[in-house]
């Protein structure tokens, strides 16, 4: 019979503090609490995320949120299993923060300590949700990631392909500040596509001329910079419509590339089901067209709760039972990695997002 298994999750890579308690045994997966204090105000002002800032907020608060969630979820480090913190990769001043927390809480404990990979808890996000079994194929899109990758088991991900410059994420949120909309860009890019005309701009759709899945974001968002200033200079200045086609455009184009790749991606790795993770598996647009190529693949399609896509503890906690049930730990000279691939196997992409080293 499986252990009934208790652990503390701490995240802070990039700009959300948060801390959760996830339990796996007879009740089956459980999320006792799940606590997120994100930093969107604090960086408001500067177009992006500034990592000292991060960094010091992360730092008043790793505890708070700690304190928050074992009060929530009603219990005491007596009644835990061990406490999983992301090590990696991240900003490197955030992620600091959690991994000094987690050994702090460990060497006072005497709990053992459970170094994650944050993407690795992105991965596996899908089993803690809806039990899903191993392989399948996972699509990481968010302001910091973008990447395919097959899960194997809790610690076996090979990456299929990624994109080489911006993350999707990333994309609209710089589409979002060159036509004058606010931050976060992808919803107000979404909300404003819904009512333009995506075939006025011919957009390009990058690398699918190029064979294999990986992506690139940063042509096409020199396209629409270019095709603004068309407007602007054809009309001296830009309406509303304008805007919105540019967005329809924009977005129409980014559908289209993911859809296509997805769909190589499944062909390179024939598995039952797919899952998306991240703050853009939000936009309707793209997710329907993901749906569209997995239901003419047959493959099963699935999306956590956006709570649970979106950067969170959770994750992390259940991510750090996966890894201890395989009988991994850490000990006190667990080490933050701004860098760390989940598949050690694939050259390394250069680049580094907005929000911080890709992995
Ligand atoms: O996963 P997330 O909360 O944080 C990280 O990037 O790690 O993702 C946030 C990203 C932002 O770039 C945001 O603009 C994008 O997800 N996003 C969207 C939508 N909602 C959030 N992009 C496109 N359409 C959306 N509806
Ligand atoms: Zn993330």
């Amino acid at each position: 019979m499986r252990k009934t298994l208790t652990i503390l999750g701490i995240e802070s890579s990039c700009d959300d503090t948060a801390a959760a308690i996830v339990r796996d045994g007879e009740g089956g997966r459980q999320i006792l609490a799940s606590i997120v204090e994100g930093q969107t105000s604090l960086h408001a002002a500067f177009g992006g995320v500034v990592p000292e800032i991060a960094a010091r907020a992360h730092a008043e608060r790793v505890d708070g949120c700690v304190a928050q969630a074992m009060a929530a979820a009603g219990v005491g480090f007596g009644d835990l299993d061990g406490i999983a913190v992301t090590a990696g990769p991240g900003l490197i001043g955030g992620v600091l923060a959690g991994v000094m927390c987690g050994k702090g809480l460990s060497a006072a404990t005497g709990l053992p300590l459970i170094g994650m990979n944050h993407l690795a808890g992105h991965a596996l996000t899908p089993r803690l949700t809806d039990g899903l079994e191993f392989p399948y194929l996972m699509l990481l899109v968010s302001g910091g990631h973008c990447q395919y990758l097959r899960v194997d088991g809790p610690d076996s991900f090979t990456r299929l392909g990624a994109s080489i410059d911006d993350a999707p994420g990333e994309a609209f949120d710089k589409v979002a500040k060159v036509l004058g909309l606010p931050q976060p860009g992808g919803p107000m890019v979404e909300a404003e596509a819904a009512l333009g005309n995506p075939k006025r701009f011919a957009l390009p759709r990058p690398l699918l001329d190029r064979p294999g899945c990986d992506m690139s974001f940063s042509g096409l968002k020199t396209a629409l910079l270019r095709a603004r200033d068309g407007v602007i200079v054809e009309k001296g200045g830009m309406l509303r419509a304008d805007r919105a086609d540019l967005c329809a455009g924009f977005q129409a184009a980014v559908v289209d590339v993911v859809a296509e790749k997805t769909r190589r991606a499944l062909a390179m790795a024939p598995v039952k089901a797919f899952a998306v993770a991240g703050g853009v598996a939000a936009n309707q647009a793209i997710r329907a067209a993901l749906e569209k190529v997995c239901s003419e693949n047959s493959v099963q399609f699935l999306a956590p709760p956006l709570a649970l896509c979106t950067d969170n503890a959770a994750m992390i906690a259940w991510a750090g039972i996966e890894r201890f049930r395989l009988g991994h730990s850490d000990d006190l000279t667990l080490s933050a990695r701004p860098r760390w691939p989940l598949d050690q196997t694939s050259p390394a992409l250069l680049g580094f997002g907005k929000k911080g080293a890709k992995a």
